[in-house]
């Protein structure tokens, strides 16, 4: 039944698409099934700015983006687009947009300055203001608990997500957060995107708190690229799954919402129509969704995953598969682009990338040869294939 009602909204959606090249004036609501939630959505650091305001904690990405050469045109995010200040303008921004939905992600840092120990009210009063305000509007609130910005404190302290300290302190958080907001809060999305924070953080260094091994370990201070990006994702997995526990056993009765969790999707296509490429776009695609799917699926890491990093990848204990398996509700697809995927060949010694991206042996391409895989949209990474959109159509 369930299963029915998904595939009707799905062939709706793609209908959605396909009238949308046919004819943009003619798209309107009426294509998208009744129900069909429209929103627009924001990360705490990217938006409020006010990093000193209140009692607000330092993050890593405080840090990092005033780290020298580590943001390339010296941007930080001390203002950003001010939206602790400017919320209820942004919000009418919204209703006049016609949304129907926003989401937000809450500072860590701002409920507790040094990641645990004593809340910090004047953060609790300003998502509570945020809140009432999107409600008072007629805006549901989608709230992720976790949009990147560890506090600084619980880095220096002990590494972050490189120990299984975090997962307390973490669910003492998010916790924290039910308790204050889950009276008027009925969507919760765990994390945004692990897999993006644990590559760009934990194994390419491009993003805070900027560790790596990578290209003979240049340009990251620490870090090791083949192990600890697997770490912080087994560590994800695990606090993930005890909010969800806590979330179903003490609040989900009395507050009646529903939690799930946001990852980054990608497509992959095969380079080329031959068996390992395909076999490579199918592992590409393990170590990115399948990596935290499978196991809050089935119980475990891709088998591709398992064979291939070995004893580098932690292991779930039996209690941990039976905690961490079916722990939501919910499943959250960012999908941004396509690309290309080719069997790595090459016999190099792993010297030089050593990572999770060695390991999966798929190495991943906008393009094939110079000709890219689609049009350019307004970004560097996202790669519009309107082309296939207008063959499948036919
Ligand atoms: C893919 O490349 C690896 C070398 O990294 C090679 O051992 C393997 O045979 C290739 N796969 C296929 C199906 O050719
Ligand atoms: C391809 O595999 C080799 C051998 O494992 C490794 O050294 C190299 O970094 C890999 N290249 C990419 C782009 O993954
Ligand atoms: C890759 O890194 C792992 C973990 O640090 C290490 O055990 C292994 O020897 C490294 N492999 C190479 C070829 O450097």
């Amino acid at each position: 039944m369930t299963y029915n009602n998904r595939l009707v909204c799905l062939l709706l959606v793609i209908y959605g698409i396909s009238s949308f090249f046919s004819s943009v004036s003619s798209l309107s609501r009426a294509d998208f099934p009744s129900g069909f939630v429209f929103g627009t959505a924001s990360s705490s650091f990217q938006y409020e700015g006010a990093v000193k305001e209140d009692g607000r904690g330092p993050t890593v990405w405080d840090k990092f983006s005033h780290s020298f050469g580590k943001v390339i045109d010296f941007s930080n995010a001390d203002v950003a687009v001010d939206q602790y200040h400017r919320f209820n303008a942004n919000i009418q921004l919204m209703v006049d947009m016609g949304m129907d939905a926003y989401g937000f992600s809450i500072a860590w840092s701002r409920i507790y300055p040094s990641g645990s120990g004593t809340i910090n009210q004047a953060g609790i009063d300003h998502y509570n203001k945020l809140i009432n305000a999107l409600l008072a509007k007629g805006i549901e609130p989608y709230v992720t608990i976790y949009h990147w910005d560890l506090p600084q404190a619980l880095d220096d302290k002990y590494k972050g997500w490189l120990d299984s300290q975090i997962i307390t302190d973490y669910a003492r958080f998010a916790e924290t957060c039910f308790e204050q907001f889950g009276d008027r809060v009925k969507h919760w999305i765990t994390f945004n995107e692990p897999h993006t924070f644990a590559i760009q953080g934990y194994d390419v260094g491009l993003q805070a708190p900027g560790r790596c091994s990578i290209l003979l370990r240049l340009f990251c201070p620490g870090g090791n690229s083949a192990t600890e990006p697997y770490i912080v994702g087994h560590h994800v997995l695990l606090a993930h799954a005890t909010v969800a526990d806590i979330y179903r056993k003490k609040y989900k009765a009395t507050q009646g919402g529903s939690l799930g969790i946001a990852f980054d999707v990608m497509w992959y296509e095969p380079m080329d129509n031959k068996p390992e490429d395909i076999d490579a776009a199918n592992r590409a695609q393990d170590f990115q969704l399948g990596w935290f799917m499978e196991p809050l699926f089935f119980g475990d890491y891709p088998a591709s995953m398992r064979k291939r990093v070995g004893d580098r990848l932690p292991k779930f204990t039996p209690s941990e598969v039976a905690f961490v398996k079916g722990s939501l509700d919910f499943v959250g697809i960012n999908h941004y682009t396509t690309w290309y995927a080719r069997n790595n060949s090459t016999n190099f010694i792993g010297v030089i990338l050593n990572d999770t991206l060695a390991d999966s042996g798929a190495i991943t391409l906008p393009f094939k040869g110079v000709k890219p895989i689609g049009d350019k949209r307004g970004s560097t990474f996202v790669e519009m294939r309107r082309k296939d959109y207008e063959q499948k159509r036919r």
